[in-house]
Protein backbone atom coordinates (compact mmCIF):
# COMPACT_ATOMS: atom_id res chain seq x y z
CA UNK A 1 0.00 0.00 0.00
CA UNK A 2 1.81 3.41 -0.89
CA UNK A 3 0.76 5.83 2.12
CA UNK A 4 1.40 10.04 3.08
CA UNK A 5 4.04 9.83 5.65
CA UNK A 6 5.14 13.34 7.62
CA UNK A 7 7.69 13.96 9.96
CA UNK A 8 6.99 17.02 11.97
CA UNK A 9 10.44 18.09 13.38
CA UNK A 10 11.97 21.44 14.82
CA UNK A 11 13.28 23.51 11.74
CA UNK A 12 11.45 20.88 8.96
CA UNK A 13 8.14 19.17 7.88
CA UNK A 14 9.14 16.50 5.71
CA UNK A 15 6.75 14.17 3.84
CA UNK A 16 7.43 11.54 1.18
CA UNK A 17 4.70 8.69 -0.37
CA UNK A 18 6.13 5.06 1.24
CA UNK A 19 5.32 1.49 0.53
CA UNK A 20 4.87 0.40 3.68
CA UNK A 21 4.86 -3.86 2.71
CA UNK A 22 8.61 -2.69 1.90
CA UNK A 23 9.23 0.45 4.20
CA UNK A 24 10.66 2.43 1.52
CA UNK A 25 9.87 6.17 0.52
CA UNK A 26 8.64 5.64 -3.18
CA UNK A 27 9.18 9.35 -3.95
CA UNK A 28 11.72 12.29 -3.13
CA UNK A 29 10.98 13.76 0.33
CA UNK A 30 9.50 17.21 0.46
CA UNK A 31 10.59 19.40 3.16
CA UNK A 32 9.02 22.81 3.90
CA UNK A 33 10.87 24.72 7.13
CA UNK A 34 8.75 24.85 10.54
CA UNK A 35 6.74 28.07 10.62
CA UNK A 36 8.17 30.23 13.33
CA UNK A 37 6.07 30.19 15.60
CA UNK A 38 5.46 26.68 15.37
CA UNK A 39 1.74 26.95 16.17
CA UNK A 40 -0.86 24.30 15.42
CA UNK A 41 -3.01 26.04 12.97
CA UNK A 42 0.71 27.12 10.85
CA UNK A 43 1.95 23.55 10.93
CA UNK A 44 -1.54 22.37 10.29
CA UNK A 45 -0.98 24.78 6.78
CA UNK A 46 2.02 23.19 5.76
CA UNK A 47 0.69 19.60 5.84
CA UNK A 48 -2.58 20.45 4.11
CA UNK A 49 0.44 21.81 1.08
CA UNK A 50 2.16 18.70 1.54
CA UNK A 51 -1.10 16.66 0.44
CA UNK A 52 -1.80 18.95 -2.37
CA UNK A 53 2.04 18.83 -3.47
CA UNK A 54 1.61 14.71 -3.75
CA UNK A 55 -1.89 15.02 -5.18
CA UNK A 56 -2.89 12.85 -2.28
CA UNK A 57 -6.07 11.33 -1.22
CA UNK A 58 -5.96 8.30 1.88
CA UNK A 59 -4.41 7.82 4.96
CA UNK A 60 -1.74 10.10 6.70
CA UNK A 61 0.61 9.11 9.28
CA UNK A 62 2.12 12.42 10.66
CA UNK A 63 4.86 12.50 13.73
CA UNK A 64 5.45 14.99 15.80
CA UNK A 65 7.81 15.59 18.61
CA UNK A 66 4.86 15.82 21.64
CA UNK A 67 3.37 12.81 23.83
CA UNK A 68 0.33 11.85 21.79
CA UNK A 69 -2.80 9.88 23.56
CA UNK A 70 -5.45 9.16 21.31
CA UNK A 71 -4.73 12.02 18.85
CA UNK A 72 -4.05 14.67 21.67
CA UNK A 73 -1.05 16.51 21.98
CA UNK A 74 0.12 16.57 25.70
CA UNK A 75 3.77 18.75 25.50
CA UNK A 76 5.54 20.82 23.43
CA UNK A 77 9.26 20.57 23.63
CA UNK A 78 10.19 21.92 20.66
CA UNK A 79 6.80 23.64 19.35
CA UNK A 80 4.69 26.09 19.84
CA UNK A 81 2.92 25.46 23.78
CA UNK A 82 -0.77 25.59 21.53
CA UNK A 83 0.02 22.39 20.99
CA UNK A 84 -0.18 21.17 24.82
CA UNK A 85 -3.59 19.87 25.02
CA UNK A 86 -5.26 20.19 21.65
CA UNK A 87 -7.28 17.67 19.10
CA UNK A 88 -4.54 17.65 16.74
CA UNK A 89 -5.21 14.53 14.95
CA UNK A 90 -8.87 15.53 14.76
CA UNK A 91 -7.72 19.29 13.50
CA UNK A 92 -5.07 17.74 11.14
CA UNK A 93 -7.36 15.18 9.50
CA UNK A 94 -10.24 18.18 9.23
CA UNK A 95 -7.78 20.46 7.36
CA UNK A 96 -6.57 17.78 4.75
CA UNK A 97 -9.47 15.69 4.15
CA UNK A 98 -7.87 12.67 4.85
CA UNK A 99 -7.65 10.18 8.05
CA UNK A 100 -4.75 10.84 10.12
CA UNK A 101 -2.55 8.67 12.38
CA UNK A 102 -0.82 10.47 14.88
CA UNK A 103 2.18 9.78 16.86
CA UNK A 104 5.21 10.53 18.92
CA UNK A 105 8.19 11.15 16.01
CA UNK A 106 10.60 9.31 17.54
CA UNK A 107 8.27 6.38 18.48
CA UNK A 108 7.47 6.20 14.88
CA UNK A 109 10.82 6.38 13.88
CA UNK A 110 11.31 3.48 15.85
CA UNK A 111 8.35 1.59 14.34
CA UNK A 112 10.19 1.92 10.72
CA UNK A 113 13.54 0.96 12.33
CA UNK A 114 11.82 -2.27 14.27
CA UNK A 115 10.19 -3.53 11.25
CA UNK A 116 12.71 -2.66 8.57
CA UNK A 117 15.98 -1.34 10.04
CA UNK A 118 18.62 -2.22 12.74
CA UNK A 119 16.37 -3.84 15.12
CA UNK A 120 14.36 -6.11 12.75
CA UNK A 121 14.36 -9.88 14.46
CA UNK A 122 15.11 -8.52 17.58
CA UNK A 123 13.28 -10.21 20.28
CA UNK A 124 13.15 -8.60 23.99
CA UNK A 125 14.05 -4.60 24.87
CA UNK A 126 14.69 -3.00 22.23
CA UNK A 127 15.50 1.34 22.27
CA UNK A 128 15.55 3.96 19.71
CA UNK A 129 16.71 7.35 20.78
CA UNK A 130 16.90 10.40 18.23
CA UNK A 131 19.41 12.81 18.64
CA UNK A 132 18.76 16.08 17.70
CA UNK A 133 16.73 19.31 18.59
CA UNK A 134 15.69 17.11 21.34
CA UNK A 135 16.78 13.39 22.44
CA UNK A 136 13.31 11.63 21.48
CA UNK A 137 12.93 7.85 22.65
CA UNK A 138 10.97 4.77 21.95
CA UNK A 139 10.88 1.45 23.47
CA UNK A 140 9.96 -1.75 21.92
CA UNK A 141 9.51 -4.91 24.61
CA UNK A 142 9.35 -8.29 21.87
CA UNK A 143 8.61 -5.91 18.76
CA UNK A 144 5.33 -4.07 20.85
CA UNK A 145 6.10 0.10 21.52
CA UNK A 146 5.61 1.13 24.82
CA UNK A 147 4.92 4.92 23.97
CA UNK A 148 5.53 8.41 24.80
CA UNK A 149 8.88 7.04 26.73
CA UNK A 150 10.38 10.62 26.70
CA UNK A 151 13.61 9.54 28.01
CA UNK A 152 15.36 12.67 26.69
CA UNK A 153 13.47 14.52 29.93
CA UNK A 154 15.22 12.42 32.41
CA UNK A 155 17.66 14.10 34.58
CA UNK A 156 21.15 12.76 35.76
CA UNK A 157 22.53 13.22 38.64
CA UNK A 158 23.47 16.71 39.38
CA UNK A 159 22.85 18.00 36.42
CA UNK A 160 20.79 21.34 36.33
CA UNK A 161 19.20 20.48 32.82
CA UNK A 162 17.43 17.69 31.18
CA UNK A 163 19.42 15.09 29.62
CA UNK A 164 18.17 16.66 26.34
CA UNK A 165 19.31 20.01 27.08
CA UNK A 166 23.09 18.47 28.14
CA UNK A 167 23.38 15.81 25.39
CA UNK A 168 21.58 16.25 22.32
CA UNK A 169 22.98 17.53 18.79
CA UNK A 170 21.63 20.36 19.62
CA UNK A 171 23.93 20.63 22.01
CA UNK A 172 27.06 19.48 20.64
CA UNK A 173 26.56 22.13 18.21
CA UNK A 174 25.39 25.21 20.57
CA UNK A 175 28.20 24.29 22.92
CA UNK A 176 30.95 23.16 20.25
CA UNK A 177 31.85 19.80 21.75
CA UNK A 178 34.06 17.78 20.07
CA UNK A 179 33.03 14.34 19.48
CA UNK A 180 34.90 12.81 22.11
CA UNK A 181 33.30 15.45 24.89
CA UNK A 182 29.84 15.14 22.74
CA UNK A 183 30.60 10.82 23.06
CA UNK A 184 31.26 10.81 26.72
CA UNK A 185 28.44 12.98 27.88
CA UNK A 186 26.36 10.13 25.98
CA UNK A 187 28.21 7.51 27.40
CA UNK A 188 26.89 8.99 31.29
CA UNK A 189 23.28 9.54 29.61
CA UNK A 190 23.08 5.63 27.68
CA UNK A 191 24.44 4.34 30.68
CA UNK A 192 22.02 5.48 32.81
CA UNK A 193 19.63 4.42 30.20
CA UNK A 194 21.09 0.81 30.47
CA UNK A 195 21.00 0.88 34.40
CA UNK A 196 17.42 1.02 34.55
CA UNK A 197 15.78 -0.57 31.73
CA UNK A 198 18.72 -3.25 30.07
CA UNK A 199 17.66 -3.77 26.56
CA UNK A 200 19.18 -6.00 24.73
CA UNK A 201 19.89 -3.35 21.80
CA UNK A 202 20.25 0.47 21.44
CA UNK A 203 19.74 2.10 18.20
CA UNK A 204 20.72 5.69 17.77
CA UNK A 205 18.98 7.39 14.93
CA UNK A 206 18.77 11.24 14.06
CA UNK A 207 20.83 12.93 11.34
CA UNK A 208 23.92 12.81 13.16
CA UNK A 209 23.91 8.90 12.81
CA UNK A 210 24.89 8.54 9.77
CA UNK A 211 28.58 10.14 11.57
CA UNK A 212 28.27 7.28 14.13
CA UNK A 213 31.97 6.39 13.82
CA UNK A 214 32.75 10.06 15.39
CA UNK A 215 31.26 9.44 18.69
CA UNK A 216 29.74 5.16 19.07
CA UNK A 217 33.30 4.14 20.11
CA UNK A 218 33.13 6.15 23.24
CA UNK A 219 29.41 4.79 24.01
CA UNK A 220 30.44 1.56 26.32
CA UNK A 221 27.17 -0.38 27.07
CA UNK A 222 26.53 -4.11 27.64
CA UNK A 223 24.04 -3.58 25.20
CA UNK A 224 24.80 -3.95 21.41
CA UNK A 225 24.68 -0.06 19.95
CA UNK A 226 24.00 0.34 16.61
CA UNK A 227 22.94 2.95 14.18
CA UNK A 228 20.03 3.21 12.68
CA UNK A 229 19.77 1.81 9.12
CA UNK A 230 16.75 4.25 7.95
CA UNK A 231 18.43 7.29 9.13
CA UNK A 232 16.29 10.44 8.52
CA UNK A 233 13.82 8.57 6.44
CA UNK A 234 12.42 6.36 9.70
CA UNK A 235 10.15 9.14 10.78
CA UNK A 236 8.75 9.41 7.52
CA UNK A 237 8.36 5.87 6.93
CA UNK A 238 7.31 4.90 10.04
CA UNK A 239 4.67 6.93 9.98
CA UNK A 240 3.08 5.91 6.87
CA UNK A 241 3.11 2.64 8.03
CA UNK A 242 1.23 2.99 11.50
CA UNK A 243 -1.15 5.11 9.21
CA UNK A 244 -1.49 1.95 6.42
CA UNK A 245 -2.14 -0.32 9.78
CA UNK A 246 -5.55 1.67 11.03
CA UNK A 247 -6.91 1.72 7.99
CA UNK A 248 -7.11 -1.92 8.22
CA UNK A 249 -8.31 -2.41 11.52
C1 LIG B 1 10.17 15.82 22.88
C2 LIG B 1 9.81 14.43 22.39
C3 LIG B 1 10.43 14.17 21.04
C4 LIG B 1 11.92 14.49 21.05
C5 LIG B 1 12.56 14.34 19.69
C6 LIG B 1 11.67 15.99 22.84
O1 LIG B 1 12.00 17.27 23.27
O2 LIG B 1 9.71 15.99 24.21
O3 LIG B 1 8.40 14.30 22.32
O4 LIG B 1 10.22 12.85 20.68
O5 LIG B 1 12.15 15.79 21.52
O6 LIG B 1 12.01 15.22 18.77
Amino acid sequence: MITLGIDIGGSGIKGALVDTKKGEMVTDRLRIPTPKPAKPKAVIKVLKQIVDHFDYSGPIGVGIPAIVINGITHSAANIDDEWIGFASQQAMAKATGCPVTLGNDADVAGVAEVRFGAGRNQSGTVMIFTLGTGIGSAMFVNGRLVPNTELGHLYLRNQKHDAEDWAAERIRDEQDLSWEQWGKRLNTYFQHIEFIFSPELIIIGGGVSKRYEKFLPYIQTRADIVPAELRNEAGIVGAAVLAAEAGRQ
